[in-house]
């Protein structure tokens, strides 16, 4: 049943979906690769249409997958899905730009966090609702961490208790984020980056070990055996 978003909801969000998935081996693009039988996407995308706060959700995916990617999420949600870029950044950039008047909160969300709870999505809305222009969901680092040579000598042990693993999604004030975007530089892997090159303070939620990135093959056996388990 395709699922309805908020015309009240205060909250756009944004899917970067366009990645290969190199790490994950030959195959289709990442987001359409399979988890129990449907797309990583369509698992992303059905927690975040569960999540009440969402108003809006845009889709970046690969340029020769836009139609395709139309097609599988007709009967998921209704979202807007335009192509993605090269880089994960322009791919976050375009579909900021698809991102209709109205919503004042804008998430980013990687496709790849494909088990992603809508209460996790809620919480991080919360917290850029409460004030913060900022926000992103941390675990806390659990490897002892080194620092290590070009020759992987060890030159020293890093102190974890002042470290952060960090998720998706990321929540910004609207106004923060465009700005933001309109002055970055060299791509970065997370906005919340773009965000503190700025000055703006982000600040943290407590993450889920459920939004785990699926990036390598392990990390797919682990979200099929979760999915099984009723996450
Ligand atoms: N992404 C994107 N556009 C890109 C690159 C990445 O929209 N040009 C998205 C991916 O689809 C993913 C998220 O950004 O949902 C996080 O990126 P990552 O896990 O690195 O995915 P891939 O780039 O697909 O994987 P890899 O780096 O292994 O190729
Ligand atoms: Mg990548």
């Amino acid at each position: 049943m395709t699922a309805q978003l908020n015309p009240c909801g205060d909250v756009a969000v944004l899917v970067p979906a366009a990645g290969a998935g190199v790490r994950l081996g030959p195959g289709r693009p990442k987001a359409l690769r399979l988890l129990g039988g449907e797309p990583l996407l369509v698992h992303a995308v059905r927690r975040l249409a569960a999540a009440p706060s969402v108003h809006t959700i845009v889709v970046a995916a690969p340029a020769a997958e836009v139609a395709a990617v139309r097609d599988l999420l007709a009967p998921v949600a209704p979202v807007t899905v335009v192509p993605g870029g090269a880089e994960r950044q322009a791919s976050v950039a375009a579909a900021l730009a698809a991102v209709p008047a109205g919503p004042q909160i804008v998430l980013v969300h990687d496709a790849a966090r494909a088990l992603t709870p809508p209460d996790l999505v809620e919480s991080v809305a919360a917290a850029v609702r409460a004030g913060h222009d900022a926000v992103i969901p941390v675990l806390p680092v659990v490897d002892t961490i080194k620092e290590v040579d070009a020759d992987e000598v060890v030159l020293g042990t890093v102190d974890r208790s002042a470290l952060r693993a960090v998720q998706t999604p990321q929540g910004f004030r609207r106004a923060v984020l465009t700005a933001a975007h309109a002055a970055a530089g060299d791509p970065l892997t997370d906005d919340a980056g773009l965000v503190e090159k700025q000055g703006v303070p982000v600040s943290c939620v407590p993450g889920s070990e459920y939004a785990l990135k699926v990036t390598r093959p392990f990390d797919l056996a682990l979200a099929e055996h979760l999915l099984a388990t009723g996450a």
